[in-house]
């Protein structure tokens, strides 16, 4: 005889129970990538679900790029995939195969600083330093952009060539996050590079 207190579940629950079981097991699946890391090519058998930013960290133990929100709203984990700026952590490593990435190791380093990375250093442009590569890898990209008349918000005629106010850099920049408040001698660490190359 059935006890009073037995538990049939309905047939629907028993199947989600066996979908989500078959979902977990999909998701666990692994992938080879190869792809070029500054000028170093790679190849890893990673997890499918490793962001860009995890597998540089962990995997490289390139720990230059910074995870500050690992949701693409701080600027924090910024590098370059083929030359354009993204947030690495909002993208998979298996994303990217056969791509070529550049992380803020890639853009200079101690002995042989990029002009961008001379230039933080001049204007004091940074405190604690967490937020600093992703700033240098954006502002590096911001003058490319402006250089190359990609228009932002607050453009004021897309026709014309784009002048390089303060207004366009700090909408340009408006996704890089500094708790610190070093905008100010970001903003003129930018400007000294522009001119130095005007
Ligand atoms: S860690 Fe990627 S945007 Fe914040
Ligand atoms: S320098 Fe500290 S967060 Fe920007």
């Amino acid at each position: 005889m059935t006890p009073p207190n037995h538990f049939e579940p309905p047939r629907d629950a028993v199947r989600s129970v066996d979908l989500g079981a078959e979902a977990r097991s999909a998701n666990s699946e692994h992938s080879t990538v190869t792809f070029v890391v500054n000028g170093q090519q790679h190849q890893l058998e990673l997890d499918n679900r490793t962001t860009l930013l995890d597998t540089l960290r962990e995997h490289l133990a390139l720990t230059g790029s910074k995870k500050g929100c690992d949701h693409g709203q701080c600027g924090a984990c910024t590098v370059f995939v083929n030359g354009t700026r993204i947030n690495a952590c909002l993208t998979l490593a298996v994303m990217h195969e056969g791509d070529e990435i550049t992380t803020i190791e890639g853009v200079g380093h101690e002995a042989h600083l990029d002009p961008m990375q001379a230039a933080f250093v001049e204007q004091d442009a940074f405190q604690c330093g967490y937020c600093t590569p992703g700033q240098i890898c954006s502002a590096k990209a911001v003058l490319e952009e402006i250089r190359a008349g990609l228009p932002s918000h607050v453009t004021q005629d897309l026709d014309a060539p784009i002048e390089l106010t303060d207004a366009e850099i700090r909408e340009r920049m408006s996704g890089n996050i500094c708790r610190c408040g070093a905008y100010a001698n970001i903003l003129k660490a930018i400007n000294q590079v522009a001119e130095a190359h005007s």
